[in-house]
């Protein structure tokens, strides 16, 4: 579908139609409630036993996400399912892998009670908040109703929004400093178009606005944890079908899959290549669609650079 818009790339006035769109500099969020939602994000009282926070999966010094192909839940055992980034999630249309929730608050309150993450009650902690002299003023100085279900999740919300990722090189690029991009990384950009990646992995988070099946052209391996959108729709064709990825800061969000199995970035473009289109050949394109990725890493959100 964006056969169109092959154009040269070095024709900046048509950038405005360029398939991938950059992250803009400054979204606004809440700075107390983004405050009072990282607080939240790095508090292991959240979790049942005190051994888990947010923060213990979705590391925010590694790029919001696991090194680990599968997390470790308090009791030590391996979840099964990796641990996807969350940063720039905010512009998500959609969250988890079978894509099963599309408002924030909803998905905060998914995340606090699914056994694959801090498998503990919104209410639980909700009560436990209540008794907290400190939490109690931070909520106050926000709410109005002060410590609530709804605010608890929205505060975790807000921490969740401010963590965008922009002035990628490769939104630099977009933004009109052609210049930024070496040969081969614009090279990598026109093979990513020309071979098809970008009809699924596109928009503002380079993915993260449609389902497609994994294993078009040669099945994947088969996954007992995660069968994917099926699980939501009940559909026969959904099965292996997940929410296309962001590939923002992909380069430094290893392992890759719903499954954690694939372990670098050129083994994830090679995956691609012979599981979406059936083709696995010419290294040196492979090389340039890696550098182009390279190139889709961000700064790190300025709320994670102040004090805490
Ligand atoms: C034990 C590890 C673990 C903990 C703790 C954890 N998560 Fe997750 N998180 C995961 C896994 C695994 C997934 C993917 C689950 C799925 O898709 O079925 C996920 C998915 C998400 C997503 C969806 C990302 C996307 O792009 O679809 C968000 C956002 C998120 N978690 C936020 C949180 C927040 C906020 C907390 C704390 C309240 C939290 N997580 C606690 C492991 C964890
Ligand atoms: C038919 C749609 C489709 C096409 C075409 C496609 N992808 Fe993907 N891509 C996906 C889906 C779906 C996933 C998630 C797979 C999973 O989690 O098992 C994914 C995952 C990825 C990942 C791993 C992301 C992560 O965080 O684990 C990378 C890297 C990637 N794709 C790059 C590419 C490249 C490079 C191309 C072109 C060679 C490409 N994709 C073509 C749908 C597609």
């Amino acid at each position: 579908m964006y056969k169109f818009l092959l154009v040269p790339l070095a024709s900046l006035a048509l950038f405005a139609q360029e398939p991938i769109s950059p992250i803009p500099a400054n979204l606004v969020y809440e700075k107390a409630k983004a405050e009072l939602g990282k607080k939240l994000f790095f508090d292991k009282n959240l979790s049942r036993d005190g051994k888990l926070a947010c923060v213990s999966c979705h590391n925010v010094t590694k790029n919001g996400a696991d090194t680990r192909a599968y997390s470790l839940s308090s009791e030590g055992k391996e979840l099964g399912v990796n641990t996807p980034s969350i940063f720039n999630s905010a512009l998500n249309n959609s969250f988890f892998f079978d894509g099963r929730v599309a408002d924030r608050k909803k998905q905060v309150e998914i995340s606090i009670e699914s056994p694959s993450e801090l498998d503990n009650s919104v209410d639980a902690i909700t009560n436990r908040l209540i008794q907290s002299p400190e939490y109690k003023k931070m909520f106050d100085a926000i709410y109005l109703d002060s410590v609530t279900k709804d605010n608890l999740l929205d505060a975790i919300a807000e921490f969740e929004k401010a963590l965008t990722t922009p002035n990628s090189k490769f939104d630099v690029y977009l933004r009109g400093d052609i210049t930024v991009l070496s040969d081969d990384e614009k090279k990598g950009y026109e093979k990513f178009i020309s071979t098809g990646c970008i009809n699924c992995h596109n928009g503002v988070n380079v993915g993260e606005n449609m389902y497609q099946k994994m294993g078009v052209f040669i099945p994947y391996r088969q996954d007992k944890n995660l069968n994917g959108r099926i699980d939501v729709t009940k559909r026969d064709r959904d099965k292996f079908v997940y929410k296309v990825p962001s590939l923002r800061n992909i380069a430094n969000t290893a392992p890759y899959m719903h499954d954690g199995q694939v372990k670098t970035l050129k083994e994830a473009i090679i995956s691609m290549r012979e599981h979406q289109f059936g083709v696995l050949n010419n290294s040196k394109s492979i090389e340039q669609i890696e550098a182009f990725l390279h190139t889709l890493t961000g700064e790190t959100p300025a709320i994670l650079k102040e004090e805490k």
